[in-house]
C-alpha cells in the first residue's frame, strides 16, 4: 500500500499511439512512443495512486507501480477507459487515430497489377477525453494533452473548453522541437485560471510536476 498524497486516490491515464487497423497486416497510426504518458502513469503512482495506465501499442516497458491494459484501436481504449470510471483523475495522453478505416478488410488487400488501389473510406474515432470530460462518472480532476504545431495556447485554451478538461497540456510539437520521439518536452499548462509555462524539462520531470499538480487540485492546494 502506497502512502502519498494521492493515497487512496484513483486515476486512469491513456498513453501511446492507437492502430487502426486496414486489413489484418496493415494499419494507420501515428508517430508516439508512448514516453509521456508513460511517465504520468508512474509519477501518479509514486504519490500513492491505484493508477491504470490504458495503453496502444509502444515498444517501452510497462512502467513499475501501475495496472497496464493493452489495446490497439481507439474503440478498445474508450472501452477501457470508460469500463473503469468512476476514478479521481484521468490524464489522456494516448495520440488517438483520429480516423479509422470504416470497413477493415478481413483479408489481406492484394495489390492487382495494373489496377489503382481502392480508396480508403475513413470514419472519426470517438473522442476518449471529450467522452470522459462529459461523462456522469467524470473524473474530479481531467487532464488533456494538446499537441500541437501552431497556435499552442490559442489551440489549448479551446481544448480545455470544448473537452470538458480541467488542464490542457499543450506543446509544440514541430520537426524541429524533437519533442515527438524525444526524452524532453516543453509544455504550457493552461487552466480557466491561466496558463504556466514549463520550458525544456525532461518528460520525466514534466510528468513529475504534472502529478503535483494533480494531487494539490485534488487536495485543495
Ligand atoms: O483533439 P486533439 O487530438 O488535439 O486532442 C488531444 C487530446 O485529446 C489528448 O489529450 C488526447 O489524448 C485526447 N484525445 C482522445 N481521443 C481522441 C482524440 C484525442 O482522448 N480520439
Amino acid at each position: 500500500g502506497a502512502t502519498g498524497p494521492l493515497s487512496g486516490r484513483t486515476a486512469i491515464v491513456t498513453s501511446g499511439p492507437t492502430h487502426e487497423p486496414i486489413d489484418p497486416v496493415r494499419y494507420i497510426a501515428n508517430r508516439s512512443s508512448g514516453r509521456q504518458g508513460h511517465a504520468i502513469a508512474a509519477a501518479l503512482a509514486r504519490l500513492g495512486a491505484d493508477v491504470t495506465l490504458v495503453s496502444g501499442p509502444v515498444t517501452i516497458p510497462d512502467p513499475a507501480g501501475v495496472k497496464v491494459v493493452h489495446v490497439e484501436r481507439a474503440e478498445e481504449m474508450r472501452d477501457a477507459v470508460v469500463s473503469r470510471l468512476p476514478a479521481d483523475i484521468a490524464v489522456m495522453v494516448a495520440a488517438v487515430a483520429d480516423w479509422r478505416v470504416a470497413t477493415s478488410s478481413e483479408q489481406k488487400i492484394k495489390k492487382k497489377p495494373g489496377e489503382a488501389p481502392a480508396p480508403l473510406q475513413l470514419t472519426e474515432n470517438p473522442d476518449i477525453l471529450k467522452t470522459v470530460g462529459h461523462h456522469e462518472k467524470r473524473p474530479t480532476v481531467v487532464v488533456g494533452f494538446a499537441a500541437e504545431t501552431e497556435n499552442v495556447e490559442d489551440n489549448g485554451r479551446t481544448k480545455l473548453e470544448r473537452k470538458g478538461a480541467d488542464l490542457i497540456v499543450a506543446n509544440d510539437v514541430s520537426p524541429e522541437t524533437g519533442i515527438m520521439g524525444g526524452t524532453r518536452n516543453s509544455v504550457k499548462i493552461i487552466s480557466k485560471a491561466g496558463v504556466a509555462e514549463w520550458p525544456d524539462l525532461s518528460k520525466d520531470e514534466v510528468a513529475t510536476r504534472l502529478a503535483d499538480l494533480i494531487a494539490g487540485r485534488l487536495n485543495g492546494a
